[in-house]
């Protein structure tokens, strides 16, 4: 197995996929640093600085933890190798490739997921299973309310991808992603979205850092409503579903989930379902592994996550633009 990518993400990959059994991996960055100092810390097989350079052919599953805008073409090569293989969101920053990639998938018989953590979180599954099982009826309303100070979990956010649009950079491709991702799990396609985004806060950077936006979907009469920056201090996650028989809501720091189904009555709340970093990626691992012993889709399939690049992109027109944004009109001329 060789995972590609070893930064911020890909050494909590590394990391957690050395504790897992029957794994032997291989790593490759850009970063010579950086893997010398990962060799020494984990259990690795091989080293590698040009991902131009390695024969794919020997490994059976490639993991790419490396900038956006690296995926698709990575995901290509490894398919061409034969290989299964697992990606960091979001997808792309645009569409190109991406249909090859699905047909490649097909043709070579090969498992491709894209890591959107929030689908292998426990907490974050059932309430999708609750909200799908019917249990408060026909949804009609979403709000998503979630800020984090991102200067606090990356000091060094001013050098990574993040300063830069065209690497994945801002909050609508790197937190935005994850938010429409799960909608679109739990709803169905988006239909249109109309964005407002600003760079406010952040120091030092040009790429925004504060949305808010309204989605309306394809499948669901339900009017969604996004608020998240990423400059507060406290630390903030709250996803609410209203339907027609009662109220969902997910709480982000203990990762428990409410439900009310009475007019004015207190929320009855779920046990705390949140675990470690870690765990939530070993669980990522655990079902990809699955999907490819089992070969059946994992649980976010390259299709699912071409939705959210499309919604993405369309977002980005909407700020462009100040108007709302059909998805499937700006996927045509994107
Ligand atoms: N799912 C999640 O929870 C989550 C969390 C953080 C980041 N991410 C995503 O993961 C990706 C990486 O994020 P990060 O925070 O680890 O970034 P990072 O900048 O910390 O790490 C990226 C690494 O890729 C390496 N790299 C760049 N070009 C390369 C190339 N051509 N070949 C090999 N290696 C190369 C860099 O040297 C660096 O070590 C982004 O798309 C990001 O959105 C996902």
């Amino acid at each position: 197995m060789l995972a590609v990518g070893c930064g911020g993400i890909g050494e909590r990959h590394i990391r957690v996929l050395c504790n897992m059994e029957d794994v032997e991996l291989s790593i490759c960055d850009i970063s010579e640093g950086l893997l010398e100092k990962l060799q020494k810390t984990y259990k690795i097989s091989s080293i590698y600085s040009s991902w131009n350079n390695i024969d794919l052919e020997q490994f059976d599953i490639v993991v790419i933890s490396t900038p956006a805008h690296l995926h698709i073409s990575m995901i290509n090569d490894a398919l061409e190798a034969n290989c299964h293989v697992l990606c960091e969101k979001p997808l792309s920053l645009s569409l190109d490739g991406i249909e090859r990639a699905i047909a490649l998938s097909h043709q070579k018989n090969k498992i491709v997921g894209v890591a959107y953590i929030y689908r292998s979180m426990p907490a974050l599954s059932l309430l999708r299973e609750r909200i799908v099982s019917g249990e408060i009826g026909d949804v009609k309303s979403v709000t998503f309310v979630v800020g984090s100070d991102y200067s606090f979990f990356r000091p060094d956010y001013k050098e990574i991808y993040y300063s830069d649009l065209n690497k994945g950079g801002g909050a609508l491709y790197d937190a935005v992603s994850h938010m429409i991702n799960y909608v679109e799990w739990c709803l169905g396609p988006t239909e249109s979205i109309y964005c407002m985004a600003r760079h406010l806060v952040l120091a030092d950077v040009d790429v925004e850092d504060t949305v808010g936006c309204v989605l309306t979907f394809a499948d669901s009469e339900a009017i969604g409503t996004l608020s998240l920056n990423q400059f507060q201090r406290a630390y903030g996650m709250m996803f609410e579903f209203a339907g027609t028989e009662g109220m969902l809501k997910f709480e982000g720091l203990s990762h428990s989930i409410g439900i009310c189904r009475e007019p004015h009555r207190e929320f009855t709340w779920s046990e705390k379902m949140n675990l470690n970093r870690d765990e939530y990626h070993k669980l990522q691992f655990e079902k990809f592994f699955r999907s490819v012993d089992n070969h059946e889709p994992f649980i976010c399939t390259l299709e699912d996550a071409e939705m959210t690049t499309r919604t993405i992109l369309a977002a980005h027109e909407s700020v462009r633009h100040r108007r709302p944004i059909l998805v499937l009109d700006c996927a045509r001329t994107s």
